[in-house]
């Protein structure tokens, strides 16, 4: 068996003792002489499943009462829709703080639908660094944010305290810190970075939003539709969510959200203390103060020496590494299910390619 040291930006690496269980599981599930994937979702052993997932999601997370754990599909995509048509007010704006190409896309969508207004932004910067002075609205519908820029590789490293309610998508950082989920009003993440396979999309509702959401929009599409049905209104994709079960149970297994922070910060300083020792051999994308623990961005000298370590670290069995097709140059995406292993030889490579080609 070869497993590689996978640096996919998503979907990416999933733990391999989850793989393992899931395999142990696949044919006969818990004795029930089929697969997850076989059962009905409206099944004892399933339901079984699911509830579980959603409970500790709460546990991990600390996650208030009065907020909605949902699994939904559609990914972070179908939520740049979906909230402005839950929450987006008419003559009432929402306000987006932008700091990369999917804080774009969640603004186009909300644009479709009504008012906007951008509040910050680090474009002119090639969004090198995340915003975090901004003018606090007093008056609109919410505030959205991207809170770890998957392409550039910045990350908020603090949440701001806004009047009006704030909206995170959290697609490549979510449970990869503590974070207090009070300060949110909604929080959104595709699981195929931190908590899974892709398929099944985690929002993080506060209850009150639901009350006040608009209701002329079609039944699949509203919030309480979905938190009506504890996220079974419809077949929900019922794998994923074993797996984001299976996932969470491992996470616990590491000492849950602070263990996880902790190595998480390790796993990056190992990569950018390579990249700041380099002598400017390799340039990280990110400004220090905004730089990711997820998402490690980086180039070389010349376009030349980029395409030879992209090479070259495929040969040694990296995966993953090149940047994302609109900005190129190099990204390590160290999601929670990438080991310690794998970052201290990625740095170990990185340091005998400079030895090799300065
Ligand atoms: C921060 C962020 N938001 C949104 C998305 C889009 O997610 P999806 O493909 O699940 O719709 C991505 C995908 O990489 C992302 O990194």
């Amino acid at each position: 068996m070869k497993r590689t040291h996978n640096f996919n930006a998503g979907p990416a690496a999933i733990p391999l003792a989850v793989l393992e269980k899931a395999q142990s599981e696949l044919i006969d599930f818990k004795g029930t002489g089929m697969s997850v994937m076989e059962l009905s979702h409206r099944s004892k052993p399933y339901e079984d499943v699911h509830n579980k997932a959603s409970q500790m999601m709460r546990e991990l997370m600390d996650i208030p009462e009065e907020y909605e754990v949902l699994f939904l599909q559609g990914g972070a995509s179908l939520q740049f829709a979906m909230i402005p048509m839950n929450f987006l007010k008419s003559g009432s704006p929402a306000h987006f703080v932008m700091s990369g190409v999917w804080s774009e896309k969640a603004l186009a969508e909300a644009a479709k639908l009504g008012e906007t207004a951008v509040i910050g932004s680090s474009k002119d910067d090639r969004y090198t660094f995340v915003p975090e002075k901004f003018e606090d609205p007093s008056e609109g519908s919410y505030v959205h944010l991207t809170s770890n820029n998957t392409i550039y590789g910045t990350q908020w490293k603090t949440f701001p305290k806004t009047k009006l309610p704030l909206v995170a998508d959290m697609s490549s950082d979510i449970m990869s810190r503590k974070i207090d989920v009070s300060q949110f009003s909604l929080i959104y993440a595709g699981a195929q970075k931190n908590l899974g396979p892709s398929g099944v999309t985690v929002v993080i509702v506060k209850k009150e939003m639901l009350e006040n959401a608009n209701q002329e929009i079609p039944s699949i599409l509203k919030y309480a539709t979905h938190s009506k049905q504890n996220s079974l209104y419809n077949t929900p994709p019922t794998f994923a969510i074993y797996m984001l079960s299976l996932v969470l149970e491992w996470m616990k297994e590491q000492g849950g959200l602070a263990a996880i922070e902790e190595l998480n910060e390790r796993k990056a300083q190992i990569i950018y203390s390579c990249i700041d020792k380099s002598g400017g051999f390799y340039r990280g994308h990110a400004k220090k103060e905004s730089r990711s623990n997820m998402n490690i961005t980086f180039t070389l000298e010349n376009e030349e020496l980029t395409k030879a370590f992209l090479k070259e670290s495929k040969e040694r069995g990296f995966s993953g590494l090149n940047g994302h097709r609109s900005i190129g140059g190099c990204r390590a995406s160290a999601y929670n299910a990438v080991p310690l292993e794998a970052c201290e030889a990625l740095a170990e490579f990185m340091t005998e390619f400079q030895k090799k080609h300065r």
